[in-house]
């Protein structure tokens, strides 16, 4: 590769693994640095310091030291200090900056407690957006791209259009702005403008303001040179009204500059044959004796009977209105006509916690829960469930159904986002020609889940067939390869546009 093919790239995201993560956006974010790393890019990893996380799981992670680099922002009149700890990710040229502020960033969870988001989350991310292009200032990084995720990024692109642009530190960098989920916007009232540092006349349709709101994510959207969302799908329905979460105008007309590109999966975390949390090994040229010892081993663990021609659902998900699981508590009862049994794992809203947990204790036999965050289990369950349950309202890719495609472990998804991109429903024709690798519905309706469910049971007891299909989602190739090589045509398109950008603002 060329010198100025070597794209210097800032990731800036809200979570990344190993230091922290909630959702896919922590795997998705270091699995593409991890990715582009190995394309011969020049991959800085950013994200805040949750220290407290950080501290908590201090023997799996990579040694962090402070650099010693101290910046203050001005945050509505009030100056606050942050610092910058880092690490490099091991065997990787990737560098991971961490932003430190206690205050902010020094507490038990990311986002939300009980239920509640944190009231200063405003200031938080607008703290940590901005801090990002001081620290790259600061520590001559001389990005090329800054590639922001979802809201809590969502200011960057706007700063590095106006009070950063005319910096030498930024004079070739350009924005994208990928989209992991419509429906959290970072969304407050007109005064937090004052935390953006940004110039109040930016508070307008066009820019920052949406319903009357200080919109971060819609902020990202009108200034990046780029946008991608995380599957084809998902592009296309942002842009409707259904999709777009009151943002689909907006998208539409900037539609040539919207790209879907498919999450890939980070095969050296996610392989059936080498993972370190299965009490067995397994692969798609020989499946058993592996998933059957992980199977009784995840029932086991789980308090169910261990019953090897049950079929066992698994669901590992975040506990909220996107995942399904109101469909779910719906047609229970009917699902479990069948001799099935559901190991869940999630957390998050209290009412499905709760309404899951009553569950089990009635049907302590056929259904076991465990609430909670737990990495390891999460593994386990992909790989001794035999189906996966996934029956999304939206998905703008979703990684789960991947990782129990690898699994073999049959995904139950809803057609829509990358659930559509990634699963091929098992009909006769897909299964003549060996595409069919799980089970796919089309309404966000209760009887259509039960039916499939019951497709999926009565495919179950023809071994064959069953295994034939867990072969063909076994050898798919989900890895990020792909899918970086797609984010760098996207790299050099942003780059592209910001070159017209500045031809035009020197006219
Ligand atoms: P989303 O980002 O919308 O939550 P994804 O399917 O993209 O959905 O990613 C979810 C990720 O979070 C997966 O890696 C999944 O295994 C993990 N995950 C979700 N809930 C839990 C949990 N309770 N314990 C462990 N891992 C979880
Ligand atoms: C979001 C989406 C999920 C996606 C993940 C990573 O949290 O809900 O579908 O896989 O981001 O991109």
């Amino acid at each position: 590769m060329l010198t100025s093919d070597r794209l210097r790239i800032v990731l800036a995201a809200s979570e990344a693994v190993p230091f922290s993560k909630t959702g896919g956006l922590a795997d998705v974010s270091m699995a593409l640095a991890r990715a582009l790393d190995a394309l011969g890019h020049s991959v800085t990893v950013i994200v805040p310091d949750y220290r407290q996380l950080r501290l908590a799981k201090q023997d799996q992670l990579p040694v962090v030291t402070d650099s010693g680099l101290r910046f203050s922002i001005s945050m509505h009149g009030r100056y606050v200090t942050g610092g910058v700890n880092w690490t490099f990710l091991p065997e990787t040229g990737i560098k991971v900056l961490l932003i430190s502020q206690s205050d902010y960033f020094d507490r038990p969870q990311l986002y939300m407690e009980d239920g509640q988001g944190y009231q200063d989350n405003c200031a938080r991310f607008c703290f940590f957006s901005r801090a990002v292009l001081e620290v790259c200032q600061q520590m001559v990084l001389r990005p090329d791209i800054i590639h922001c995720n979802d809201w809590q990024t969502g200011l960057i692109p706007a700063l590095l259009h106006s009070q950063f642009a005319g910096r030498p530190a930024f004079e070739n960098a350009a924005s994208v702005m990928t989209l992991h989920n419509m429906a959290f916007q970072g969304r407050y009232w007109q005064p937090d403008m004052l935390l953006t540092g940004m110039d109040a006349r930016y508070f307008n349709m066009h820019h920052m303001e949406s319903w009357g709101d200080l919109n971060l994510l819609k902020t990202g959207i009108s200034f990046a040179d780029q946008i991608t969302t995380v599957s084809p799908t998902y592009a296309q329905e942002v842009c409707t009204p259904e999709g777009g979460e009151g943002l689909d105008t907006l998208l539409s007309y900037r539609s040539d500059d919207l790209v879907g590109i498919l999450n890939g999966i980070d095969t050296s975390i996610w392989n059936p044959a080498s993972d370190a949390h299965l009490p067995a090994v397994y692969s798609a040229k020989e499946i058993q004796p592996g998933k059957g010892v992980c199977k009784s081993a995840l029932q086991e663990r789980m308090g169910l009977p261990q019953r090897d021609r049950a079929p066992l659902f698994g669901m590992v998900s975040r506990m909220s209105d996107q995942k399904g699981f109101d469909l779910v508590a719906e047609c229970a009862s009917r699902l479990l006509l069948d001799d099935i049994q559901i190991a869940f794992l999630g957390t998050g809203d209290p009412r499905y916690e709760d309404y899951l947990q009553h569950l089990a204790i009635e049907n302590p036999s056929r259904v076991a829960v465990s609430i909670g965050f737990d990495e390891g289990l999460a593994h386990q369950i992909e790989a001794g469930a035999d189906c996966f349950l996934m029956p999304s309202r939206f998905e703008p890719c979703g990684l789960n159904q991947m990782y129990s495609l690898r699994y073999g472990t049959l995904p139950i998804v809803r057609r829509i986002g990358g659930l559509a991109d990634s699963v091929v429903d098992v009909q006769s024709e897909s299964l003549r020609t060996g595409v069919a690798t799980g089970f796919v519905f089309d309404d966000y309706t209760s009887p259509q889940l039960a039916e499939t469910v019951e497709r999926a049971v009565e495919l179950y007891r023809q071994p064959n067939v069953w295994e034939q299909v867990m072969k063909n989602g076994m050898s798919a190739d989900w890895s990020w390869q792909n899918s970086a090589r797609r984010y760098v045509e996207t790299y050099r398109r942003a780059l592209e546009r910001r070159h017209d950008r500045g031809a035009d603002n020197r006219q």
